[in-house]
């Protein structure tokens, strides 16, 4: 596997590492071997490491490409739907027509989730966060399925991720009808996943609602969009906590904890909540004059990206969605996307966003496509979930499928005080 090797000096002596190559990408240095010479590589944040080895997802972020399984993600928003999307990322490549019949059917099947998890969600004030009750949901589910459940049999491995694939927009959309003081709505066979999305958050006790199509497919894009991201913070997160042989409910509901916070899938209800605060074009100055300034600790929501020095592919995507929705609510004139639009032409050509490379991400146009879609901004991150279960899920197996499969155990350069002994509490 590996042709070339790097050489590290240390205290006059030779260490070597192997060099090795994947499809695209930096080359990575395998320094496992380091530990044993009495050294760890320093890396907080993760600047310069690859965690892992993986086939699912790959992103050049200079050139603002992202691949699922070795497709462009502009294909797959336009030609394929997010059953396809996620028959790919789970299994390795898209569905035969048969093998998608198949899959679908499974998925449905699954969607109902257990009669008593409604009692649980009863314990939640209307107000609470959705992704708490989220996380609470999926902590119920691991209690249902932990036993029957063996992670390392791969028949069991993708009986959990379609259960879980299946379940988690029933999860969602309860959150949410709870939130409204509404009854659950249980899904419907005949529906595809994201009609049946829409049915279970939008119909009322007696009322289903009207499936509209455009809306339907842009639901369905935004699900592809945010399916996978390759090792995030969250999917990092999943792969820890499933690394220690955890259930895979648990695992994901880690990666929701993760995925909760605003510099990751919390950015598009702040892009929404920012550019509700800003309101008027003739404000955008002052708020990227905030941005600039070292001493204010704002910044410009759904702008920049850890990988993305380009423009994030799924941000162009999302901006014609945006566009479709809005026409198609008859609300082209909406004020928060003239805002989002100048305050996407300033920012580029500022200094400041050229030079660091700041462009906007996928949250920059989601929130207002979410709002549109008559998604509440305390559910938009709740919604990042429901497509990334697909991603976490499908790297949690492919992790677990390898033979070298450890626990993941970072080390640490301890900083804190030398030995001292414990003084009497009179003495302290
Ligand atoms: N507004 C103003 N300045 C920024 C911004 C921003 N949105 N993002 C980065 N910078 C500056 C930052 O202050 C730093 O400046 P300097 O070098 O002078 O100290 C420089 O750009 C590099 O930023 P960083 O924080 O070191 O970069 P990072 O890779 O650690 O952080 C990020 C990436 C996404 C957390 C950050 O760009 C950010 O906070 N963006 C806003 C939140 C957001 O939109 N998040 C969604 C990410 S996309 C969804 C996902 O995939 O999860």
């Amino acid at each position: 596997m590996s042709k070339s090797t790097a050489k590290m000096h240390i205290n006059q002596q030779e260490f070597e590492f192997p060099i090795y190559e994947g499809t695209y990408g930096a080359p990575v240095i395998d320094v496992t071997s380091i530990g044993k010479q009495g050294f760890y590589t320093f890396d907080p944040g993760f600047l310069g490491t690859a965690a892992c080895e993986s086939k699912i997802t790959f992103i050049d972020g200079a050139k603002g490409i992202l691949l699922y399984r070795g497709y462009p993600i502009e294909q797959l928003a336009e030609q394929t739907d997010f059953m396809d999307v996620a028959h790919c990322l789970f299994f390795g490549d898209l569905p035969t027509t048969s093998e998608k019949a198949t899959f679908i059917n499974e998925i449905n099947t699954l969607m109902p989730v257990k009669d008593e998890l409604h009692s649980v969600l009863d314990g939640f004030q209307t107000t609470g966060h959705p992704i708490a009750m989220q996380i609470s949901l999926l902590g119920a589910e691991a209690s249902y399925y932990h036993e029957a459940i063996d992670i390392n049999k791969s028949d069991d491995r993708v009986r959990a991720a379609k259960m879980l694939i299946a379940k988690i927009p029933t999860i969602t959309a309860m959150c949410f009808q709870h939130s409204q003081g509404h009854k659950p709505i249980q899904p419907e066979s005949g529906l595809s996943y994201a009609e049946n999305f829409m049915h279970m958050m939008f119909s009322k006790d007696g009322k289903d609602v009207e499936l509209n199509q455009t809306l339907v497919k842009a639901i369905d894009r935004i699900f592809t969009l945010h399916a996978d991201h390759e090792q995030n913070a969250s999917t990092s997160t999943v792969r820890l906590a499933g690394s220690t042989g955890t259930d895979p409910f648990a695992a994901v509901a880690a990666g929701i904890a993760a995925l909760w916070g605003p510099a990751h899938g919390g950015a598009n209800e702040s892009c929404l909540n920012m550019l509700r605060e800003i309101a008027s074009v003739d404000k955008i100055p002052e708020y990227i004059a905030r941005a600039k300034d070292k001493a204010d600790p704002f910044r410009l929501m759904g702008f920049g990206h850890r990988v993305y020095k380009n423009y994030d592919p799924r941000a162009t995507i999302m901006r014609k969605t945006c566009h479709e929705v809005l026409n198609e609510k008859g609300c082209h004139d909406d004020s928060l996307f003239k805002v989002a639009m100048e305050l996407e032409r300033i920012a580029l050509e500022d200094e400041y966003f050229v030079e660091k490379k700041l462009y906007p991400n996928v949250d920059f146009y989601s929130g207002i496509t979410l709002n549109a879609l008559g998604i509440p901004s305390n559910l938009f991150t709740s919604m990042f979930v429901l497509a990334r279960t697909t991603g976490w899920i499908s790297h949690w197996h492919e992790m677990l499928s390898r033979d070298d499969f450890r626990i993941s155990r970072p080390r640490q350069m301890y900083s804190g005080a030398a030995t001292r002994d414990v003084l009497p509490i009179t003495e302290r």
